[in-house]
């Protein structure tokens, strides 16, 4: 385990080499991405190996959505090395880490959501059929492209002629990473699959997740919930103020003590000191940082 919360020196040692023997096909070595004078990311070191599930943790603003657009070819990194296969990278566009095999699931899906399931499915790679340059699109064969790939991840949807807006958060979710396995992804790059959906849903999604990482790829799944982290993680990274808090493979860590560090019970110990100034607020009726530690079960409790 790395943790790099309480040395001042804020030294970041790299993760151990994995014990299956597998490189790495993504890794960040004491990586950082200034924005001007803002230092959103530093010294984050990160290694994303077939069949794993990397899980990057943090709160609001801590470099979490930085770091996958360094990884995912959005932004270049500032500092430290960025390696691909072993070899040093600098992607200028998001089209050069899908070359690669990288591959971004982002939030807000960009799916036409009035088109069917099949047609999203094949949205911007869409398969023809004739001689060019008379070419038309081969609706026969998508259609039965995208039920048999649907099918191979074990989503079973009615009918793929619905528009993918009628899906709902979850199902379209699975659908986006159903077309990246598809189309030859190796590292998948999840931002926040589960923030906007239910519990159900959720776990949905996670079933997903579990299922590409059962077919090889590397995953790289970022969230804001603990719960949602363990249930699938191989390893866990916890981001704090754009530097790595912590660095633990899945035997190192606690579901208890991943909640702890994503909670930052000494920071609630000092706001209840604080609070104590406030006149009005009795801290004896405040919970201890311990009861806040553990959220309400946010647990997924099966899936379709
Ligand atoms: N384009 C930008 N220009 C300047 N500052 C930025 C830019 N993008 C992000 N930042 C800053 O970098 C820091 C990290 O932001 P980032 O979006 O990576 O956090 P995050 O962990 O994804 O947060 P959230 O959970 O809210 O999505 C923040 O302080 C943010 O204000
Ligand atoms: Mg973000």
């Amino acid at each position: 385990m790395t943790t790099n919360g309480s040395g001042p020196a804020g030294a970041i040692l790299p993760d151990a080499p994995p014990k299956d023997g597998t490189a790495p096909i993504v890794e960040l070595r004491g990586a950082g991405k200034a924005y001007g004078n803002i230092r959103a990311l530093h010294g984050v070191s990160l290694a994303v190996h077939p069949g794993q599930v990397t899980c990057v943790l943090g709160d609001n603003g801590a470099g979490k959505s930085t770091l996958i657009k360094i990884i995912s070819g959005l932004h270049q990194h500032t500092e430290g090395e960025f390696l691909v296969d072993g070899a040093p990278v600098r992607f200028s566009t998001p089209r050069e880490a899908l070359d690669k095999g990288i591959a971004t699931v982002y939030q807000d899906l960009a799916t036409v959501p009035l088109m069917p399931v099949w047609r999203n499915f094949f949205l911007g790679s869409e398969m023809t059929k004739g001689p060019w340059p008379i070419q038309r699109l081969d609706i026969d064969r998508m259609k039965k492209t995208a039920d048999q790939e649907l099918r191979n991840m074990g989503i079973v949807l009615d009918d793929l002629d619905q528009p993918i807006g009628t899906l709902s958060g979850g199902q379209r979710q699975s659908v986006a990473i159903a077309r990246a396995v598809y189309f030859g992804a190796r590292v998948l790059i999840l931002d926040e699959p589960t923030a906007a959906l239910g519990v159900k849903q959720s776990g949905v999604v996670l079933k997903y997740i579990a299922a590409a990482r059962d077919r090889g790829l590397g995953v790289i799944f970022i969230t804001h919930n603990p719960h949602h982290a363990y249930m699938v993680g191989d390893h866990f990274s916890v981001l704090r103020l754009g530097t790595m808090e912590l660095s633990a493979a899945r035997s190192e860590v606690s579901l208890e003590e991943l909640t702890n560090h994503m909670a930052g019970g000494a920071e609630l110990a000092a706001l209840k000191h604080e609070l104590a100034q406030v006149r009005g607020v009795d801290v004896d009726e405040l919970p201890e940082a311990e009861d806040l530690k553990a959220p309400a079960a946010a647990t997924p409790e099966g899936t379709s």
